[in-house]
C-alpha cells in the first residue's frame, strides 16, 4: 500500500515530464492488446507484487519514482548531441556517456530475467521498460537542444505561463487529441488513455497492421533496437519539431497549425510505442517461460 500512497501524491506535486500520464497509459493499454497469452500471464505474475496495478500504472510508476531516485532520471532520454534542425541523429557512444534512455532499456532488460535478483527487482524492471519504451518515442526525448526543448517558452492555445516545447509535446498535444482540459483528474486520464489505445488499436487493423511481427525484438541485444527507434524519433526534430526555428515557434501559439501537423506525429509515434513494447515483453515471456540461460549483450557502453 505505501507506493500506492507515494504516488499518489508524487502524481499531483511533479512536474511535467516523459509522455504524460495519458500518453504512457495509452502505451501500456495498446501493448496489452497485442501480448501473447504467455505475456498477459507473465505480466501479471510480476504486477501481482504491486498492489491493483494495472498495465498504465505499472506504465507510469517510473516518473513517480524518478523524484526520490534522483539516480534514475537520466535514464529518460538520451541527449542527442545533435544540430536541428539543421541535422538530426542519435550516436549511442557519444550521448550515452553516463547512461541514457537506451543503456537503461539494456540493463533493465537483462535484470527482469535474472533470477538472482529479487523479485521486487525483477517487478521495477518490467516498469521501467514499461516506461522508457514510451519514452524512447517522444521525439524531444531524443534531443539534448535547450534540454530536450524544456527551456524554450512557448504558447499553446493562449496558455503561456508555464509551458516549454517539452510539456507541450508530453502533454498539451495528447490532452487536445482526446479533448482533455489541462488539468484532469487520475482516473479520467485513465478512461481517457484506455479509450485511445482502442482507437489507435482500431487504426492499425486498418492499416492492416494485426501484430507486432514486423518490430525489433531482439532481446538479447536491447542496444541495437532501441538505437534504431532513438534515431527513428530524434529525426521528427528536424523534420518537424523544430523545423521553422526556435524564434518560431517563440512567436506563433502552438495550439493552431502547429498543433494539427503534430497529431499525425505523435499518434504514430504512440501506436508504434505500444507496437514495440508488445514485441518486446512477448519476446521476454517468452525467454522467461523457456528459461535457457538467458544472457543480454551490454556491449559497447559500460553497465
Ligand atoms: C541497472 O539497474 C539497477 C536496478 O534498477 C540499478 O541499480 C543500476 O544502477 C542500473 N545500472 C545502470 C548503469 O544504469
Amino acid at each position: 500500500m505505501r507506493s500506492k500512497i507515494l504516488y499518489a501524491i508524487l502524481a499531483f506535486a511533479q512536474p511535467i515530464v516523459g509522455w504524460g500520464d495519458v500518453g504512457h497509459r495509452t502505451v501500456g493499454y495498446l501493448a496489452q492488446k497485442y501480448f501473447t497469452d504467455q505475456a498477459s500471464q507473465w505480466v501479471d505474475n510480476l504486477l501481482a507484487n504491486e498492489n491493483e496495478y494495472d498495465i498504465s500504472d505499472a506504465a507510469v510508476w517510473a516518473d513517480a519514482v524518478r523524484y526520490h531516485r534522483h539516480y534514475t532520471e537520466g535514464w529518460h532520454f538520451v541527449d542527442a548531441n545533435d544540430n536541428p534542425p539543421e541535422s538530426c541523429g542519435v550516436n549511442y557512444k557519444r550521448d550515452c556517456v553516463n547512461g541514457c534512455v537506451i543503456s537503461a532499456i539494456t540493463n533493465q532488460t537483462s535484470i527482469v530475467l535474472d533470477h538472482s535478483q529479487s523479485t521486487t527487482v525483477q517487478t521495477e524492471a518490467l516498469m521501467y521498460i514499461l516506461h522508457f519504451i514510451g519514452d524512447i518515442h517522444q521525439p524531444l526525448h531524443a534531443e539534448k537542444l535547450d534540454r530536450g526543448g524544456n527551456e524554450i517558452k512557448v504558447c499553446f492555445d493562449n496558455r503561456c505561463s508555464k509551458e516549454n516545447l517539452h510539456s507541450i509535446w508530453d502533454t498539451d498535444i495528447i490532452h487536445k487529441i482526446n479533448g482533455l482540459k489541462h488539468t484532469e483528474k487520475h482516473n479520467q486520464e485513465k478512461d481517457a488513455a484506455a479509450k485511445w489505445a482502442s482507437q489507435l488499436y482500431s487504426g492499425n487493423q486498418e492499416k492492416g497492421v494485426t501484430s507486432t511481427a514486423e518490430e525489433c525484438d531482439n532481446i538479447q541485444d536491447p542496444e541495437s533496437c532501441s538505437v534504431q527507434w532513438a534515431t527513428e524519433t530524434n529525426a521528427y526534430v528536424c523534420s518537424y519539431v523544430l523545423a521553422n526555428g526556435i524564434d518560431w515557434l517563440k512567436n506563433n501559439d502552438l495550439g493552431g497549425d502547429y498543433y494539427d501537423g503534430a497529431v499525425p506525429i505523435v499518434e504514430s509515434q504512440i501506436s508504434k510505442a505500444g507496437l514495440r513494447l508488445a514485441a518486446w515483453v512477448n519476446a521476454l515471456a517468452a525467454a522467461a517461460g523457456s528459461d535457457s540461460g538467458f544472457t543480454v549483450q551490454r556491449g559497447r557502453v559500460d553497465l
